[in-house]
């Protein structure tokens, strides 16, 4: 299979960062194909121009090839901290540029786009990981969790994808050594219960079956 995964923190020595090298190591152990972008390594630019908003735009070339990447991925995982209840901006910006209609969803036929899109996405699987300082309950009861439903009712379910964990690591900023080896390790696990052995493999290019 071939699975994307999108990185959007700026520190290499981040947790963040720790996580994202966990979920690689565990997706190419199992012979995956993986597309990996870290969004600040590659500089991304976030700001969505007015020219690419129609459907029918004709897009730069990279933003084209991070579209063509996400339409063939069979699974997705996106990998990022919670700031301001928010992903990072950079990521926000991925999300406008690369998740665009015709690639990722698409309105119906007389459809002006007041009605409720299609999904389009391949993967039927995706997998958020992300880090905070605020212990679940608190970010349950007086925030309201908006990154749950960002992710899963505003862009993922939207855009066909049906099977979605995410998994919030915290508190980070108080957390021990041997705690995020922990985490590290469910990290693993986590990516093996969505990708590992019950999926099709890619084929060896070799193989004749
Ligand atoms: C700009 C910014 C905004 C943040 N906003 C929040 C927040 O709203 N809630 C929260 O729990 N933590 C917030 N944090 C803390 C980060 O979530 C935390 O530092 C990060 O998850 C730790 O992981 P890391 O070591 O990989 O950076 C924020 C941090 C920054 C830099």
């Amino acid at each position: 299979m071939t699975i994307l995964v999108i990185l959007g923190h700026p520190d290499p020595d981040s947790f963040n960062h720790a996580i994202a090298s966990s979920v690689r190591e565990t997706l190419q152990a199992s012979k995956h194909h993986v597309i990996f972008h870290d969004l600040y390594a590659e500089n991304f630019d976030p700001c969505l121009p007015k020219e690419e908003i129609p459907q029918e735009a004709d897009l730069p070339e990279l933003i084209q090839q991070y579209c063509d990447e996400l339409s063939m991925a069979d699974g997705i995982v996106i990998i990022h901290p919670n700031w301001w209840g928010q992903p990072p901006a950079i990521l926000t910006g991925w999300i406008d540029r690369v998740v665009r209609p015709g690639v990722a969803y698409r309105f119906d036929e007389g459809d002006s786009g007041e009605g409720i899109p299609v999904g389009l996405l391949k993967a039927k699987s995706v997998l958020i990981l992300n880090t905070s300082n605020t212990p679940d309950d608190r970010e349950k009861t007086v925030f309201g969790d908006p990154l749950e439903l960002l992710w899963k009712r505003c862009v993922l379910e939207l855009c066909g994808v049906k099977n979605i964990t995410r998994r919030m690591f915290n508190v980070i900023v108080t957390s021990t050594v041997e705690q995020r080896q922990q985490w590290l390790e469910e990290v693993k696990v986590l990516v093996m219960d969505m990708f590992g052995d019950k999926t099709t493999k890619r084929k060896d290019p070799g193989s004749k079956k």
